[in-house]
């Protein structure tokens, strides 16, 4: 049986990453310190939801502590290299990185590192990383190309994926391994995170709570489907070499109309409380996906009015566990 590991994996691009390896017959080693960075319940619930499958192994392991993680990657290559390990635990949220930027370092960079040494000593071939659009800072350009300025982060979670970016650059060309940096754009879908706009939005209008809007509305966010995410991740294994590649949906679209379509999905108004802009906070994101059309094959398939719907539907559905957690 095919093996792959998967970092972050009771997380919500994890989560989903997770499960599409299974589907595709694949056996997942996931691994997560299981932190309360947001509520709690959500990674606890995803994690159970993984463990409903033979094929799904999981470890709490803190991806900074070097020795357990080297533990638990030696018992799953025993007895047959894994394919890939997918890194997407990080310390995630840009607002929240200023309180705290040393939780973000050791886990956005020494954890990167940690990886990347691990991935050299198991022989495993390919490293998949995940990045953010975070690291064009408050880009003006029209559209992020791979080219763009990208050393003038504007946060400490940008300038954290930043390093770890330029630290497996050199790893990759020291050592004979595949690196693919993948530069996520705000990525949304069912089982989110509380902590971002989409989830927040559509279940303040539905518990008709208050929803603080920063700045004018008018910032725009490059918002991909989670469903368009996990397929671009899983295209890239194949990849040889360095390489960094943006996902992104290439439509760029304001806070204001994602905050109408919810109100078109839950046909409520929303309670909106105006707050000033915050200093972490970029105006714009849009992704320049030539490369990533031309080298994976990738494109992305499903449009904000349908994803706002899909993810809607799936607070519906599951709104008896979901209005426990907290935003
Ligand atoms: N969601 C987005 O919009 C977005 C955008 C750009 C980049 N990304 C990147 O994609 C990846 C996944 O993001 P997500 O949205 O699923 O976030 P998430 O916070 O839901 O998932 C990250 C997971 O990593 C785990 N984790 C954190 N520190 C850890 C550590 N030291 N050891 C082990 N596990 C640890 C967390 O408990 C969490 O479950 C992250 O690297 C993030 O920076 C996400």
């Amino acid at each position: 049986m095919k093996k792959i590991i998967i970092t972050g994996a009771a997380g919500f691009i994890g989560f989903h990453t997770a499960k599409l390896y299974i589907n595709k017959g694949y056996f997942v080693l996931g691994i997560d310190n299981l932190n309360d960075s947001y509520d709690y319940k959500i990674k606890k619930f995803r994690i159970k939801e993984l463990q409903k499958f033979e094929s799904f192994l999981f470890k709490k392991v803190d991806i900074s502590n070097k020795d357990k993680l080297s533990k638990e990657l030696a018992a799953f290559s025993k007895d047959s290299i894994p394919k890939a390990i997918i890194n997407l635990a990080a310390r995630t949220g840009v607002r929240k990185s200023t309180e705290n930027p040393n939780v973000y370092y050791m886990t956005n960079v020494i954890g990167a590192l940690n990886i990347a040494e691990l991935v050299d000593k198991y022989k495993i071939k390919n490293l998949i990383h995940a990045s953010t659009s975070s690291v064009y800072g408050d880009s003006k350009e029209k559209k992020f190309t791979l080219n763009s300025e990208t050393s003038k982060p504007i946060s400490n979670y940008a300038a954290s994926k930043k390093s770890s970016e330029v630290l497996l650059y050199a790893f990759s060309r020291l050592n004979n391994i595949n690196v693919t940096v993948l530069r996520f754009f705000t990525v949304y879908g069912p089982m989110g995170r509380p902590d971002m706009s989409p989830f927040i939005f559509i279940e303040s209008n539905i518990r008709r709570k208050k929803i603080s809007l920063f700045g004018n509305g008018l910032q725009k966010r490059d918002f991909t489907y989670v469903d368009d995410i996990v397929s671009g991740i899983f295209k890239s294994t194949k990849l040889k070499g360095f390489n960094i590649l943006n996902l992104g949906n290439n439509n760029p679209i304001s806070i204001k109309y994602l905050l109408s379509l919810v109100e078109k999905n839950t046909k409520k108004k929303n309670i909106i409380k105006e707050k000033s802009p915050l200093p972490e906070d970029v105006f714009y994101t849009s992704a320049d996906i030539s490369k990533t059309k031309k080298l994976l094959n990738w494109s992305p398939t499903t449009n904000i009015s349908e994803g706002i719907k899909k993810t809607y539907n799936w607070h519906i559905e599951n709104i008896k566990w979901i209005k426990n957690i907290k935003i």
